[in-house]
């Protein structure tokens, strides 16, 4: 089932969510609603409080390619274990402030451990835009945005464009 994906500023995109304690069939659904909604959008990763849920679970796929075998990821509990000093640039979006893009530097590769759909822990060191991605996804669950990196200037500007959208759906 497809959710809909709040849109920034809400409240509940800059709040700090809980562990998933115990994995149960409400959140494997939650997770698969998420992927749905994800490739639907299309996006290519997406947070549980960007459904409104306020659990540490992300989704995310960054294989584009088309012809190459998609490879859904579903974590509980993320945590970025190791970071690379290097760094890497990339252009953000979000799925909750659509169609604004912002280049964000991040460390190109990160390490990180998770509880999978099974309750199985999982480790996986991420490069590319994938380091990016799970990144994002992190920040999220942590109440933080990609415009939450620029400057206040910046951030204002494209929270004023969402508050103008926000206001132009309200009417429809
Ligand atoms: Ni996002």
């Amino acid at each position: 089932m497809k959710r809909s994906i709040l849109i920034h500023p809400d409240p509940r995109l800059k709040k700090v969510c809980p562990p998933v304690d115990d994995l149960d069939d409400g959140l494997r659904k939650l997770a698969s609603d998420m992927l749905e909604t994800m490739y639907d959008a299309p996006g290519i990763g997406l947070a549980a409080p960007q459904v409104g849920e306020m659990k540490r679970l992300i989704v995310l796929d960054c294989v584009k390619d088309e012809g190459e075998e998609p490879r859904p990821l579903i974590m509980f509990n993320p945590q970025i274990v190791a970071r690379s000093e290097e760094t890497s640039s990339y252009e953000e979006g979000c799925l909750s402030i659509p169609e604004q893009y912002a280049e964000i530097t991040r460390p190109a590769e990160v390490e990180v451990s998770w509880m999978d759909q099974n309750g199985a822990p999982q480790t996986e060191a991420f490069d590319g835009l994938w380091a990016t991605c799970v990144q994002h996804e992190i920040d999220h669950l942590n109440g933080k945005l990609f415009i939450d990196y620029l400057t206040p200037m910046k951030r204002q500007i494209i929270t004023r464009r969402m508050q103008k959208l926000k206001r132009e759906k309200a009417r429809v």
